[in-house]
C-alpha cells in the first residue's frame, strides 16, 4: 500500500480515516477525491498530522475521464471507497443522487480499477486492493430476540440508502467473482465522532441541545443501533487492509446496543456534567418525540466475531469513553460548528425534514 486513493475523504469517516493513515504509516501517500457535496467539507482537513502526503482532487466519482485519469496518474494501488450519499432521510426525500453516487460512481471507480489494474501488465506484479465501505443497514431489521448480524445474514435493505448500498456491495462482489479483483468489504454500524455533519442523531442531538433547541426522537425512541466510535472504525479499516482475506466481507461494530432514547440520555447528561451552569440544564428536558421515519428500522446488532478472530480487531472504546470523547470535541471546535450552522442548505434541510413532523 503506497499510493492510496480515499474516496469521499472530506466527509465524516474518511477524513478521520485519512488523520488515522497518515499518523499510523509514514510511507503512505494518500489521493483524497471527493466531490464536496453538502457533506464534505475543507474544513474537515485542517491540521491533518502529514500535510505533504495527502493531495485533495475536487471530483465526482460519477466522472469516468477523471476516476480513470486520477488511478493512472498516481498509480494508485489502493482504493479505499468512503464516497457516498449517506443519510436515510434524505434518500426518503429524494433518492435520485443515492441511486448515481452509491451504484453508478461505485460501479465507475471498480470498472477503472478493472481497467487499470487487471488490464495493464505493468500492474501485474503490483499488489492491489479496492476496499468497500459499507454498512450494516444492508441486513434490514432484526426483531427483538433475534441473534446480531453475521456476514452471512440476508440481505433485506429497507430503505432507498441501503438498497444503494446493498446494489454497491454486491457490484463489489461480482467484480472479485468475475474479473478476480482483489476486494475487500467492510459492513460497519452507526459511527459517531468527530468531524459528523449535524444530520445524523448524535451530533444533531449535541448542536440543538447546546442551542437549548429540541431534539427530536422519531417515534418512540425505542429503536435499536449498535454505536462504532469512528477512530475504532478506521483501525477495523487498516486492519483488514492489511491482514483482511481477499474477497471477504467483515462486520465491524461497537459492542453495544442502546436505544435511541437510552443514548441521547446519556448524551444530556455529559452536557450537564460538562457544563453545570448552562440554563439548558437538565438537557433531557429539550427531548421532544416527534413524527417517525417511514420504513424505521426497529434493532440493528452486529456479530463482530469474525473480524475478532481472523483480525484480531476489536473496539477500544465503550460507548461512554467515545460520546465523552465525541462531545468534548464539539464543545472545543465551536468554529467548526460555526460554519455547518451557517449554511443556508444546512437550516433549509432542518426546515424541510422537522417541519411536518411536529413535536409532543
Ligand atoms: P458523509 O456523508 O459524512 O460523507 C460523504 C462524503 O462523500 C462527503 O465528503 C461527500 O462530499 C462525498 N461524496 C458524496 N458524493 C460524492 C460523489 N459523487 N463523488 C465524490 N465524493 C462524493 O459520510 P460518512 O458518514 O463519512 O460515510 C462514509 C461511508 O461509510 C459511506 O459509504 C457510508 O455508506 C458508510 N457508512 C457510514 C456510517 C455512519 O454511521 N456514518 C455507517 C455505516 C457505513
Ligand atoms: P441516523 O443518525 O440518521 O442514522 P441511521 O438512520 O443511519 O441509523 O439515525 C440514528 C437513529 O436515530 C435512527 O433510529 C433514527 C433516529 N433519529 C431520531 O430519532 N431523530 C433524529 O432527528 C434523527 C436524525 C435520527
Amino acid at each position: 500500500m503506497k499510493n492510496v486513493l480515499v474516496t469521499g475523504g472530506a466527509g465524516f469517516i474518511g477524513c478521520n480515516f485519512i488523520r488515522h493513515l497518515l499518523e499510523a504509516r509514514q510511507d503512505v501517500r494518500v489521493i483524497n477525491l471527493d466531490a464536496l457535496t453538502y457533506a464534505g467539507s475543507p474544513a474537515n482537513l485542517e491540521d491533518l498530522p502529514a500535510p505533504d502526503r495527502h493531495i485533495f482532487i475536487h471530483g465526482d466519482i460519477r466522472d469516468e475521464e477523471l476516476v480513470d485519469h486520477v488511478i493512472m496518474e498516481h498509480r494508485i494501488d489502493t482504493i479505499i471507497h468512503f464516497a457516498a450519499e449517506t443519510h436515510v432521510d434524505r434518500s426518503i426525500a429524494g433518492p435520485a443522487p443515492f441511486i448515481t453516487t452509491n451504484i453508478f460512481g461505485t460501479y465507475n471507480l471498480l470498472e477503472a480499477a478493472r481497467k487499470r489494474w487487471l488490464g495493464n501488465p505493468g500492474m501485474q506484479a503490483v499488489k492491489t486492493r479496492f476496499h468497500h465501505v459499507s454498512t450494516d443497514e444492508v441486513y434490514g431489521s432484526l426483531a427483538p430476540d433475534a441473534p446480531a448480524f453475521t456476514e452471512s445474514h440476508p440481505y433485506t435493505p429497507n430503505s432507498p440508502y441501503a438498497a444503494s448500498k446493498a446494489s454497491s456491495d454486491f457490484l463489489v462482489r461480482a467484480y472479485a467473482r468475475t474479473y478476480g479483483l482483489s476486494i475487500t468489504i467492510t459492513n460497519c454500524s452507526n459511527n459517531y465522532g468527530p468531524y459528523q455533519f449535524p444530520e445524523k442523531l448524535i451530533p444533531l442531538a449535541l448542536l440543538n441541545a447546546l442551542r437549548g433547541e429540541p431534539i427530536p426522537i422519531y417515534g418512540d425512541g425505542g429503536q435499536i443501533r449498535d454505536w462504532l466510535y469512528v477512530r475504532d472504525h478506521c483501525a477495523a479499516i487498516l486492519a483488514v487492509l492489511e491482514r483482511g482475506e481477499p474477497g471477504e466481507t467483515y462486520n465491524v461494530g461497537g459492542n453495544n446496543q442502546p436505544t435511541n432514547l437510552q443514548l441521547v440520555r446519556k448524551l444530556c447528561r455529559i452536557l450537564d456534567d460538562r457544563l453545570p451552569n448552562s440554563p439548558n440544564v437538565p438537557h433531557e428536558n429539550l427531548i421532544t418525540f416527534v413524527v417517525d421515519r417511514p420504513g424505521h428500522d426497529r434493532r440493528y446488532a452486529m456479530d463482530i466475531r469474525r473480524i475478532r478472530e481472523q483480525i484480531g480487531w476489536e473496539p477500544q472504546e465503550t460507548l461512554d469513553s467515545g460520546l465523552a470523547k465525541t462531545v468534548d470535541w464539539y464543545l472545543a471546535h465551536q468554529d467548526w460548528i460555526a460554519t455547518i450552522l451557517e449554511r443556508p442548505s444546512y437550516q433549509e434541510w432542518l426546515e424541510r425534514n422537522y417541519r411536518e413532523r411536529g413535536g409532543s
